[in-house]
């Protein structure tokens, strides 16, 4: 079986970047050979990109301009990071990927879907993730983690909430409507019981 390739998906908050760092222990202390990664960024010209997208600025950001952004650092970062990874036979867990992208450009900046499964298709050379969970929080829940961390809200983080209601809603949508490849996992309790959710959704998909 080729290398699992599975990603972590939710609002701001929402505690996946957590579940990647304890899958992440997990699988080093199993030995098994992994690259942790995510998006946008893992490269360093993808990470130049986050960079541009995440930033706060006067001037409009178009849905368009920030798909196509979003996707030339997926293009760049499946070339040179996923793909190689898993052709070595390294698992690659990815914080964020392509459902982020109908998450946020489509269902929440209102492009059609059509436009962001083509671009999502072209930028990722036609992989797909294995398994991908999403932990799904309240929008208010996911804005009083981010503001106990105490850093100052990015771009896309000063949306109101309505917008992070509209990805939310995007993200229970995609999960219903590929259900053997999403784990839907609640996000508000603590990371630990989170994590044994993920731990054996993970053993009994992957032997992990
Ligand atoms: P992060 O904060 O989880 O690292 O993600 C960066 C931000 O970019 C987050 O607000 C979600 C957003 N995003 C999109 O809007 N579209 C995408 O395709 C990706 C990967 C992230």
């Amino acid at each position: 079986m080729p290398a699992p390739f599975v990603t972590f998906e939710g609002i701001e908050g929402s505690g996946k970047t957590t579940q990647v760092r304890m899958l992440s222990e997990h699988l080093k202390a199993k030995g098994i050979a992994h690259v942790v990664t995510r998006e946008p960024g893992g490269t360093p010209l993808a990470d130049e990109i986050r960079f541009l997208l995440l930033s706060p600025r006067e001037e409009t950001v178009f849905p368009e301009t920030e798909l196509l952004l979003y996707e030339a650092a997926r293009a760049q970062h499946v070339r040179s990071v996923i793909l190689p990874a898993l052709s070595s036979g390294r698992a690659v867990l990815c914080d964020r990927f392509f459902d982020a992208t109908s998450a946020y450009q489509e269902f929440a900046r209102g492009l059609d879907r059509e436009s962001v499964d083509r671009f999502n298709l072209f930028a990722s050379a036609g992989l797909a993730p294995n398994l991908t969970f999403y932990l799904d929080v309240d929008p208010e829940e996911g804005f009083i983690r981010l503001r106990g961390r105490g850093t100052r809200p990015d771009r896309i983080e000063s949306e109101k909430m309505e917008f992070h209601r509209k990805v939310r809603q995007g993200y229970l949508t995609m999960t219903s409507r590929a259900p053997e490849r999403f784990i839907l996992l609640n996000g508000a309790p603590p990371p630990n019981e989170v994590f044994r959710l993920v731990r054996e959704a993970a053993e009994a998909r992957f032997g992990w």
